[in-house]
């Protein structure tokens, strides 16, 4: 496994995404299974049954626990085993890891590191997304077939705009603005305005939007 920052949060995917069926996700190369409480809270937990390791996103929700799909043994969100069918009790070490998760701006973040550590106040956000006269597109996610830390070069780099994507958010207009760079509590803002300049609102090629971009723990 690479070496992954882990004590940050990470977007898991859109809120939308999460409901009251069994998902299967990849975090910084880990399994990862998500659903929805009945109360409407955001489960996350291991892919994998203590028992034989079968993914429990191939099990089945029962209230808000998961039956895994192999012997039926069943853990509640908190990851505790309360069920082995055939046995009186389950075994008190029967445990799946569950993360920490959050959502905010459309998205559940999870915190894949110490729990402890895992503070809400620090998920990412841009206050825009919240002010009304601001607007969001929403798009799927964009794959990548690259090492992240070569996304995390580009998205800091926003000086290339003005030769690589002359159709979208690029022209000569911007070619001097200058590029800022600001560490900020554990995050690295990368920043310019280029005011007055016109440019198209479509998505361009790398899926940058906007001509502030930033990227934490980059
Ligand atoms: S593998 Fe899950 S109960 Fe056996």
């Amino acid at each position: 496994m690479n070496d992954y920052v882990l004590n940050t949060w990470y977007p898991l995917t859109w809120s939308r995404n999460v409901g009251r069926a069994l998902t299967a996700h990849t975090v910084v190369e880990q399994q990862v299974v998500a659903y929805r409480t009945e109360g409407g809270n955001v489960i996350a937990m291991e892919d994998a049954c203590p028992h034989r390791l079968l993914p429990l996103s191939m099990g089945k929700l029962k209230g808000d626990a998961i039956e895994c799909g192999y012997h039926g043994m069943t853990y509640d969100c908190s990851g505790k085993c309360i069920r082995v069918p055939g046995q009186k009790s389950p075994p008190p070490n029967a445990i799946v890891k569950t993360y920490p998760t959050h959502e905010n701006m459309g998205l559940v973040w999870i915190w894949m590191g110490d729990p402890a550590l895992a503070d809400v106040g620090k998920v990412f956000d841009l206050p825009q997304y919240h002010d009304p006269k601001w607007s969001a597109v929403e798009g799927d996610a964009l794959e990548i077939k690259a090492n992240y830390l070569s996304l995390a070069d580009n998205l800091c780099d926003p000086a290339h705009v003005s030769f690589v994507h002359l159709t979208t958010l690029g022209n000569a207009a911007s070619e001097d603005i200058p590029v800022h760079n600001e560490e900020q509590d554990g995050k690295l803002v990368t920043w310019r305005w280029i005011i007055d300049a016109l440019f198209r609102s479509s998505r361009c090629g790398c899926g940058s939007r906007s001509s502030r971009e930033s990227m934490r723990d980059a």
